[in-house]
């Protein structure tokens, strides 16, 4: 029985280590799995007398923790491009939802498909979010809006990990939009959830978190406050689409509730940030849907700073606002749109990814400890992560459960 399962020899290391100044850059590194998980990682030159099953240099390549998708819809049927002409043409989101569009228009196809045709169309997109390095992905419900339809994207979503390889933890995001056989009874649409849907997801284990969408074409506060009390009742985590389109008080209410993570905060105020520091939830930023549109309020980064909010950023796909099956990009845009540095666009999409979806302990940084999913670049740099846009630059993605076999345990 050998000491490590793998070790990786000659390697520029980027930990991204919490109490690691900057990359927590390690020149000349090694670093030895065992179990799944980190055993060893620091120079070379200090590395302990052990013997490994498979020793490989990676010749100087840089390795980083594997990226985390911390924030997406990509189970859905369809496509808006339509949609996207008319925003064009100077019709707003809110218009376009209000006349029956937007997400409703995705619900009704997202109802038609069959679990088969769902887990087809997306397939590729997780396949190209695992093609630039990413290991874990989160999928939110949120186009069926029913009990059967909502269920039936859950258990996509974790069919996709099981046949992806990659970690996907699943949101409830029934409170995205009112269905419209409940029209003018956004209430009754709530205790459906609250007493049914929940309790549902709750017993089949079907959900890592609940999230809604707090907005007024969605729901208002006393309706996610509801939610949200059940969901702590219920053992369930969540989570908030806040303040993307107005201030509607989302970063507070997510706050409030303890919540992960407050997701868009375009609008958020200084009381919201100071909210969420207090909280600890993290500010999920999601430059996707900033560009697709048109937004010109920047979410309130300096703020964020200086109260010490941690930052991820996600690339939010879906087929409304975000139709970007990357990562990758949404680092670069998180830089140039909003001013994150490429230090900020990587720690958001690995350390404080893992953060804001309740991984900390687990995963997110090169540490003795945590998964072995390990992201190896052909880069000069890691800023060079956040520079350039549809490069292909990942020579490998190793995934712990690759190394165990499917026995990594999970949190
Ligand atoms: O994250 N804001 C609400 N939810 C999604 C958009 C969903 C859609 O338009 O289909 C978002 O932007
Ligand atoms: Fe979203």
């Amino acid at each position: 029985m050998s000491d490590w399962d793998l070790l990786l020899t000659n390697a520029s290391i980027a930990t991204l280590g919490a109490d690691t100044p900057g990359y927590g850059e390690i020149s000349d590194g090694a670093l030895a799995i065992a179990g799944g998980r980190i055993a060893w990682v620091g120079p070379q030159a200090d590395l302990p007398s052990g013997d490994a099953a498979m020793t490989r240099s990676v010749s100087g390549r840089w390795l980083t923790p594997a990226l985390i998708d911390c924030h997406t819809h990509l189970v859905f049927a369809g496509e808006r491009s339509g949609e996207f002409e008319q925003r064009l043409s100077g019709a707003s989101y809110e218009e376009i939802a209000k006349a029956g569009g937007g997400i409703l228009s995705t619900v009704r196809a997202t109802r038609d498909a069959s679990p088969d045709e769902l887990f087809d169309a997306a397939l590729p997109r997780v396949q190209a979010l695992i093609a630039e390095g990413v290991a874990t992905v989160e999928i939110k419900s949120g186009y069926g809006l029913d009990v059967d339809n909502e269920l039936k994207m859950l258990e996509v979503a974790r069919r996709l990990g099981d046949s992806s390889g990659v970690s996907v933890f699943t949101t409830l995001l029934a409170a995205h939009a009112i269905p419209p056989e409940f029209g003018g009874r956004a209430d009754d649409y709530v205790d459906l959830i609250c007493d049914k849907l929940l309790p549902e997801v709750a017993s089949r284990r079907l959900a890592d978190a609940v999230d809604a969408y707090c907005e007024s074409i969605a729901f208002g506060a006393p309706q996610i406050a509801k939610l949200f009390r059940k969901s702590n009742e219920l053992g369930l985590a969540v989570k908030l689409h806040a303040d993307q389109l107005s201030d509607g008080g989302g970063a507070e209410l997510a706050s409030h509730f303890g919540a992960l993570s407050a997701d868009h905060l375009e609008y958020t105020s200084a009381s919201g940030v100071e909210a969420m520091a207090k909280a600890g939830a993290v500010a999920v930023l999601l430059p996707g849907a900033f560009l697709t549109l048109g937004e010109t309020q920047r979410p309130p980064v300096a703020a964020l700073r200086s109260n010490a909010v941690p930052i991820a950023v996600a690339s939010d796909c879906n087929p409304g606002t975000s139709p970007m099956c990357s990562l990758r990009t949404a680092m670069m845009l998180a830089s140039r749109l909003f001013g994150l540095t490429p230090l900020e666009c990587l720690a958001g999409t690995t350390r404080e990814a893992a953060r804001a979806l309740g991984l900390a302990d687990d995963r997110g940084t090169l540490e003795i400890g945590k998964r072995a999913d390990i992201a190896i670049w052909n880069i000069s740099h890691p800023r060079e992560l956040s520079y350039w846009l549809g490069t292909p630059q990942l020579a490998e993605l190793l995934l712990a459960d690759t190394i165990t076999g499917g026995q990594t345990t999970r949190p």
